[in-house]
């Protein structure tokens, strides 16, 4: 059983806090908050003062997972305006490590992204100090788009790297997930699944959320 964070990029904007609700009613563990800011990722979605909106109905952890460059420059903002996990992309982050310290230092769990082309074994320096790595199994920067097979031997890879050295880090799924990918990604060793599109277009958000937590 993993933990699932239904992503609000699917959530209808003009009633977002219906969607939260439904969220804090479902069986699903965290909210999943994806920030764009139009250079990293060619598309632009949200930030800072929705988040903070979001906090204030949200009763579940905030996962906050930043599409930007240089992400360290927004550190305390996002932990002011109340995220939880607060996670950076490898390919945005000149300094990594400091990043991650910065995040630690205000209290959040520090989180690292992963784009498709970027392979795990890039972290084996930093591990320790990663709480959850995110393996993205779409290109970052739209919702609905096709999951990528190969994202089941990233995630064994990186599940063996964690085992090796008797460590905690969580492994979160972002792209594409769905109830046929949902059981193998656990099988590789998965901990945390976003679903976007898969909860919200579907008929009844409530019981997919149930469904995904059931596998
Ligand atoms: C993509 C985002 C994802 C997105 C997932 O760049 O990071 O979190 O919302 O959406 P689905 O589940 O529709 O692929
Ligand atoms: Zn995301």
């Amino acid at each position: 059983m993993a933990l699932i964070a239904p992503s609000l990029l699917a959530a209808d904007f003009l009633n977002l806090e219906r969607d939260c609700k439904m969220v804090n009613e479902s069986e699903a563990d965290w909210f999943h908050l994806d920030v764009m800011d139009g250079l990293f990722v060619p598309n632009i979605s949200f930030g800072l003062p929705v988040i903070e909106a979001i906090n204030r109905v949200a009763n579940k952890t905030l996962d906050v997972h930043l599409m930007i460059e240089k992400p360290e420059r927004y550190v305390k903002d996002f932990k002011a305006a109340g995220a939880d996990v607060l996670t950076v992309h490898y390919e945005a982050s000149t300094h990594l490590h400091r990043s991650l310290q910065a995040i630690k230092a205000e209290g959040m769990q520090a989180g690292v992204a992963l784009n498709p082309h970027t392979p795990v074994e890039l972290l084996e320096d930093v591990l320790e100090d990663i709480d959850l790595v995110c393996i993205m199994s779409v290109n970052p920067g739209f919702g609905g788009q096709k999951f990528i097979e190969n994202t089941y031997r990233k995630v064994e890879k990186l599940k063996n790297m964690i085992a090796k050295r008797a460590g905690q880090t969580l492994i979160e799924i972002d792209g594409g997930v769905n109830n046929d990918n949902a059981p193998k990604l656990i099988e590789a060793g998965a901990d945390v699944l976003v679903a976007g599109s898969f909860v919200f277009r579907s008929e009844d958000p409530i019981a997919t959320i149930a469904d995904l937590k059931k596998h």
